[in-house]
């Protein structure tokens, strides 16, 4: 509720008792049908209060999608604003469900008909609507998140990626295309992944970290963003830098020490713990982690012969060993 006054306190004078009234009318109606279906004994009258809390939550979106073609609002405040109302009216169609499920067992009526009343959240303009087979999860305009994940305000996420249960995207972020962030993931602000990034659960990606396309974090695996943590001093700002190259991956369990970079396609074994840089192509394992080899682009181990040449036993790419440094042939 804060929000839409704060957003509407900016709306133009002459809008005052039109869409900036209309706007705050339809929330404040919400929350008042919810509290007085909630007060109400009878299950269909309970019902007929969330069924009204619906509507005024569509309605609401409708008049705020207005406002953001008049320029009033900014189209990440709508998208904000999309995206708590599909959490509102996804609850709505919860305790809907399960109030005629209730009024099957004890107050059969021809008047609620559980299909043909069915809600589904609406948007007159853009497609958001929950994800048909899997109605826990919430479908935004370009990506898709469990309903229980907790998406902040200002971050940009791009089309096709998945966001699954009790994640969070922090402030700031910029997550790309046809990413998965799993379960329990932490994404911290100001972090940047690339397009088809892989985040396994329970990972936390800490300020500071930067992975480019195509990067794997195992399961679990740790990135650290400040090398001498105190808990009565604050560091805050002061965080080392991580990059993760393209394509590399970190393996279940490994911590990443701040401020050392994982080269392109470099793959860290599970459980590893990294203390220095990681070279292109490399294979470190252990605590700290050693190269043990080379790993090629396709995630096969690399044995280059006396002239430094190796090729990979699936992809067939040939790959150049040079002055310490892997590059692959014809890039
Ligand atoms: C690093 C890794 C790719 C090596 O696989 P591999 O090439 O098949 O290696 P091998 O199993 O033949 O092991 C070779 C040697 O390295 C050791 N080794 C392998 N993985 C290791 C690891 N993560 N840490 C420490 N040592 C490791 C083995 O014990 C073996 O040692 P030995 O020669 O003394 O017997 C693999 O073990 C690994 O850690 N993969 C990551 C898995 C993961 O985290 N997946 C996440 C998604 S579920």
């Amino acid at each position: 509720m804060s929000l839409i006054y704060n957003v509407t306190k900016a709306f133009p004078q002459e809008e005052i008792y039109e869409i900036t009234a209309q706007i705050r009318r339809s929330a404040i109606s919400v929350a008042s049908n919810i509290a007085e279906g909630s007060s109400r004994i009878s299950v269909k009258e309970q019902k007929r209060y969330y069924e009204i809390a619906f509507s005024n939550a569509t309605e609401c979106l409708n008049q705020l999608i207005i406002s953001n073609d008049l320029g009033y609002i900014e189209n990440h405040a709508l998208l904000t604003f999309r995206e708590n109302i599909s959490r509102i009216t996804y609850s709505l169609n919860k305790l809907k469900s399960s109030l005629d499920s209730k009024l099957t067992v004890s107050e059969p009526s021809e008047e609620y008909k559980p299909k043909s009343t069915s809600l589904n959240p609406i948007n007159p303009i853009s497609p958001i609507n929950l994800a048909k087979e899997n109605p826990e999860l919430i479908q935004t305009i370009g990506y898709t998140f469990h309903y229980t994940a907790l998406i902040d305000n200002d971050s940009e996420i791009g089309e096709g990626t998945k966001i699954w249960h009790f994640s969070h995207i922090m402030p700031h972020c910029k997550i790309g295309k046809n990413c998965n962030i799993g379960q329990n993931v932490v994404v911290s602000p100001e972090v940047i992944l690339g397009n088809n990034v892989k985040v396994q659960n329970n990972v936390s990606i800490y300020t500071g970290v930067t992975c480019d396309d195509d990067v794997f974090l195992g399961p679990s695996c740790v990135f650290t963003n400040v090398v001498n943590p105190r808990s009565a001093v604050n560091r805050r700002g002061q965080y080392s830098k991580t990059h993760v190259g393209q394509g590399a991956s970190i393996g279940a369990n490994a911590t990443i020490v701040c401020g050392h970079d994982i080269g392109k396609f470099a793959f860290i074994g599970a459980g590893a713990v990294v203390t220095k840089h990681i070279p292109d192509y490399a294979l470190a394992v252990g605590n700290p982690a050693k190269q043990m080899g080379w790993m090629s682009e396709y995630g096969h181990r690399l044995k280059f012969d006396d002239k430094g040449e190796a090729t990979c036993i699936k992809s067939g790419d040939a790959y150049i060993l040079k002055d310490k440094n892997v590059h692959k042939v014809g890039e």
